[in-house]
């Protein structure tokens, strides 16, 4: 059993199979997934979705690519989103620097406000940092006590790494592993406790090796769960099974 614990299955480019790519996950043995909301109306769509298929989780935020967007009355829908039984997380939330679609302080603006919003609610976050690792560790330290959830696709030194499993947060670790210029984050990977670390595809983006440069979906878990397995040198099923608890755990899955 697997679960993905961080995918975007309301996008566009499964509109011509849905239904098969989320019955496909669970023939890869992939029970779970939780498919996150980048702007309200995508959040609003991972809702439908949820209620629509068994095993499937939503996750209702606010991109830091998207934080134009985000209206003032939108804060009080979010969390009236995070009472429905079957949104599991904030997010996806964070900093962007990469993009920079909206300037550093009102990406910094509605992070601060949406991890204030996960806070009153008692819901973990997912945390999107792409060249932002500096803020990101400052606004987690200062906004984010009390806080929990996934650094998705963390992408920051072993020192980062150290801290944050400090400060409480959990790893997720996204098709990037298997690519081959993963630099250090094998290495990372494999010294990081296992029950702390999470596994996610980011579908429809970063499909890992062997499907690398393809459409990315929730069974390819299975890829990353191999290589996590093969840089620790233990087992798939031993990797399967702590993973799919630390998310059952952290998500308060069923
Ligand atoms: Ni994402």
């Amino acid at each position: 059993m697997l679960v993905d614990t961080h995918a975007h299955i309301d996008d566009v480019k499964y509109d011509e199979d849905r239904d098969e790519m989320v019955a496909r996950a669970k023939e890869y043995g992939v029970t779970r997934i939780i498919t996150m909301g980048d702007t309200m109306t995508s959040s609003s769509n991972a809702i439908k979705l949820a209620e629509k298929y068994d095993g499937v989780y939503a996750g209702a935020g606010v991109h830091p690519q998207e934080a134009l967007s985000l209206m003032p009355g939108d804060y009080d829908t979010l969390a009236q989103w995070m009472t429905h039984p079957k949104v599991k997380v904030l997010g996806e939330i964070g900093l962007d620097y990469y993009y920079e679609n909206a300037s550093r302080e009102k990406q910094q603006e509605i992070f601060i406000r949406q991890l204030d919003v996960a806070r009153q609610m008692h819901m973990p976050v997912s945390i999107h940092d792409r060249d932002a690792h500096g803020d990101t560790m400052a606004i987690l330290k200062k906004e984010g006590r009390g806080l929990t959830g996934s650094i998705h696709c963390f992408s920051g030194s072993y020192e980062m790494a150290k801290e944050l499993l400090k400060m409480g947060w959990f790893l997720g670790v996204d098709g990037p592993l298997t690519f081959k210029n993963a630099a250090k984050l094998p290495e990372i990977i494999a010294k990081i406790p296992l029950e702390r670390l999470l596994l996610e595809t980011d579908s429809p983006y970063l499909a890992p090796v062997p499907k690398r440069g393809r459409r990315n979906e929730p069974a390819y878990v299975k890829y990353i769960a191999e290589k996590v397995a093969e840089v620790r040198g233990i087992s798939f099923e031993e990797v399967a099974s702590q993973t799919t608890q630390n998310a059952i755990n952290v998500f308060n899955l069923d």
